[in-house]
């Protein structure tokens, strides 16, 4: 199968490293004669029609750049199969003949319609700061992410030790536990909370106060965001009123999505940029990009549609052991 025009696009929340899979994907198309489209906003803009053409020279000086050139969106309009039927009219008016998405799980499930109702070949690139795609052992903005929480925990711990305080410090994951888990670790946190899990404020309470009794002189406790941001408020608040406890809050929200890529970040994007393009060339699709045992490969799409947090699930006896 030759194709000789792709289109990319980047759809749903971004991460840090989606300009160094955009960049591969230029570029090795590019090396194999393929004319490139980048779709800006996402799949909303592509039912917009906006388009531009992606030369050598458009994706110069993007590898250290977080976020996304094209830019990115939540389009609910794509749910429905009119509007994807119009997307496939404009993606062929254009001479697209193939399509590469970099997203999430929902990104995907999108793609995976287009392949299912059109017969439109399509690839996918796992890119959130989550790392929650089922599958995959690695997602594009996760490393990243976690190194900014990391360093401005480290922050925190500085002065949270000065006053001798208790911090809860909030991290992104809606759905996901990966990012508290993994900071809550590096960080030497004395507790972490899971997205969905039921705060037990007596334990946490307990847990300070024994620390504090053996002669901690701070306590940091890892929040992940669940479903409502800002739910470190309301455990703050029952700290207070309940348990006469004083505790900080700092809710490190948007910083995570942006920054700098880190070298694995920029690495496994031009891995899988580069993968995605071979893969159309050698007419695999619709697959998408992973990390398997510590491996960039190819999986079938329908593998990498559901969200997935077992990912780190593993490492919370780690973390709850070296917190005692
Ligand atoms: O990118 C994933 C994520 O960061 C989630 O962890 C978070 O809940 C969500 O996106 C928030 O994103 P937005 O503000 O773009 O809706």
């Amino acid at each position: 199968m030759a194709f000789t025009h792709i289109g990319l696009l980047c759809s749903g929340g971004d991460s840090p490293g989606m300009n160094c899979a955009i960049r591969a994907i230029v570029r090795s198309a590019h090396f194999h004669g393929m004319e490139v489209t980048g779709i800006k906003r996402g799949f909303a803009g592509l039912l917009r029609g906006e388009f531009q053409s992606m030369g050598l020279s458009s994706v110069g000086n993007i590898i250290q750049r977080g976020g996304t050139i094209l830019q990115t969106s939540r389009s609910p309009e794509f749910m429905k199969p009119e509007y994807r039927k119009k997307g496939i009219e404009l993606l062929k008016a254009q001479g697209i003949e193939a399509l590469i998405v970099i997203g999430g799980d929902g990104s995907f499930n999108g793609a995976m319609t287009l392949w299912k109702e059109h017969n439109y070949p399509v690839i996918g690139i796992p890119g959130t700061i989550d790392n929650d795609i089922s599958n995959t052992e690695y997602t594009i903005g996760f490393d990243t992410a976690v190194e900014t929480a990391i360093e401005a925990v480290d922050r925190i711990r500085d002065t949270a030790h000065s006053h001798a305080r208790t911090f809860l410090v909030e991290v992104m994951g809606r759905n996901s536990s990966a990012i508290a888990l993994k900071v809550g670790v590096c960080t030497g946190a004395e507790n972490i909370l899971l997205p969905h899990e039921e705060v037990n404020h007596q334990k946490l309470v307990d847990d300070i106060q024994r620390g504090i009794a053996r002669g901690k002189e701070s306590s940091i406790i890892i929040v992940a965001e669940g479903p409502v941001a800002g739910r470190s408020y309301e455990i703050q608040r029952v700290l207070k009123e309940k348990y006469h406890m004083d505790a900080h809050v700092a809710i490190l929200g948007h910083i995570q999505r942006g920054g700098s890529p880190s070298s694995d970040d920029r690495f496994i994007a031009s891995q899988m940029g580069n993968m995605a393009v071979e893969a159309l060339m050698e007419g695999k699709f619709p697959m998408v990009t992973v990390v398997q045992n510590g491996k960039v490969l190819l999986t079938d799409m329908k593998n990498c549609t559901t969200k997935e947090d077992h990912n780190f699930i593993q490492y919370q006896k780690l973390a709850q052991t070296l917190s005692i």
